[in-house]
């Protein structure tokens, strides 16, 4: 009796969720599917990518993209597009955009969007002249919404605070920390540039306000050309564990040690990621991408076009072990090209919320960035 109440207060020490499903019951199903963007048929707009997707505070749905001007290149001008949902993915505004960097020659990359549950604050960072192509230097920009994601402020250059270097944020989500250590920090991943390449986090512990710089897991050699199998930590999406540690997993740009994805955890809340907590994790088959990972109830959520050479068979799948393993079982949400994903859900505490997760991904044809679709998952509807 005296184990049991125990680990029934630890259980509500760690999980908002009062779960009424069993996370071994989990048999996703893709329950909605919806194009928001289609690349090549929107007036000024030639390619749609690099999807992000977050719920606001209030329980809105935003989606992200850039959407590039005149070709399908990294480089070039862009728009950051937006568009919303208040019915959790049924219904989606005319496309919004947030910011546009004119006809700047290496225009804005996206991104990382984080919502600030203590403030209702939606923050979106993303680099301008990431690649230095026909500008100097490289910057982080800031853009916040206050109202839910209706309107945005003017963009802020965040390099004032950090200093001048390449960074790249996400592309995903930043997260908010809801656990110690560091709790309400804001913490936002990203990596640098091919040669000063390596996953860095900038940290803020008010709001927004102020921002600084916290872990580095840097590329081997640094700063120096890279070859085939060098170690290069890319693109990365971190989540928050049921014990306060961070999770990042990785790009692994050059194929360092394996095909599959590298992961990492920040045990003091973004300030380092030390070498002993990093491994390859072999189950996490990749053809070198921006994925999808997401800490849900308890259960960790993987997307990625699970293929060890082509963007294609976009999968999800879960852990019930916060990544040591994952369940056998696989969900292919698209078999065809298939890129960057990100995945959200609503932690509200209602057993309607419980049930779902949300994605967005690069999604086509012929090519990966033909489309960028979101579908609606039912975790407990495959049965
Ligand atoms: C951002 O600030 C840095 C540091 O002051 C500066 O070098 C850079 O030119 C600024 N970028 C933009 C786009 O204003
Ligand atoms: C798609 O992913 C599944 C699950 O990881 C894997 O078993 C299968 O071999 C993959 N298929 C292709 C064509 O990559």
């Amino acid at each position: 009796m005296e184990t049991g109440s125990g680990i029934f207060s630890v259980f509500l020490l760690l999980s908002p969720c009062v779960c009424v499903f069993n996370p071994a019951q989990i048999n996703p199903l893709v329950y909605d599917e919806q194009l928001l963007w289609v690349s090549g048929v929107q007036g000024e707009v030639n390619t749609f990518r690099i999807p992000l997707i977050t719920f606001t505070p209030t329980g809105s749905l935003l989606a992200f993209s850039e959407a590039r001007k005149l070709s399908s290149s990294d480089i070039g001008a862009k728009f950051i597009a937006v568009r919303r949902s208040t019915d959790k993915g049924t219904t989606w505004s005319p496309t919004a955009f947030v910011v546009d960097d004119a006809s700047h020659p290496n225009g804005l990359n996206l991104g990382s969007v984080v919502a600030d549950e203590e403030t209702g604050a939606v923050i979106l960072i993303y680099s301008i002249c990431f690649h230095r192509y026909h500008c100097s230097p490289a910057s982080t920009m800031m853009v916040e919404s206050l109202d839910d994601g209706l309107s945005w402020s003017r963009p802020r250059n965040l390099s004032v605070q950090l200093g001048v270097k390449a960074f790249a944020p996400g592309p995903g989500f930043g997260i908010q920390k809801r656990l110690p250590p560091a709790k309400g920090r804001l913490v936002v991943c990203g990596h640098g540039t091919i040669e000063g390449d390596g996953v860095f986090c900038i940290l803020s512990d008010d709001h927004g306000q102020s921002w600084y710089n916290g872990a580095a897991l840097k590329s081997i050699p640094y700063n120096q050309p890279k070859r085939a199998q060098d170690f290069n930590p890319d693109e990365c999406q971190p989540v928050e564990l049921p014990d306060g540690s961070i999770m990042i997993n990785v790009r692994n740009q050059y194929m360092y040690h394996c095909r599959c994805r590298i992961v990492v955890r920040s045990l003091d809340g973004g300030l380092t990621l030390p070498v002993e907590e990093m491994f390859f994790d072999d189950r996490l088959v990749d053809p070198a991408v921006a994925a999808g990972a997401l800490q849900k109830d308890g259960v960790l959520y993987f997307t990625n076009p699970a293929n060890d050479k082509h963007r294609v068979n976009l999968t999800l799948k879960w852990s019930l072990t916060n990544g040591l393993s994952w369940e056998n079982k696989a969900v292919q949400i698209w078999e065809g090209p298939s890129g960057y994903s990100c995945i959200t859900s609503l932690d509200s505490g209602s057993v309607e919320d419980e049930k779902y997760i949300y994605a967005i991904y690069e999604k086509g044809r012929e090519n990966y960035w033909e489309t960028i679709s979101f579908v609606k998952i039912h975790l407990f509807g495959g049965r």
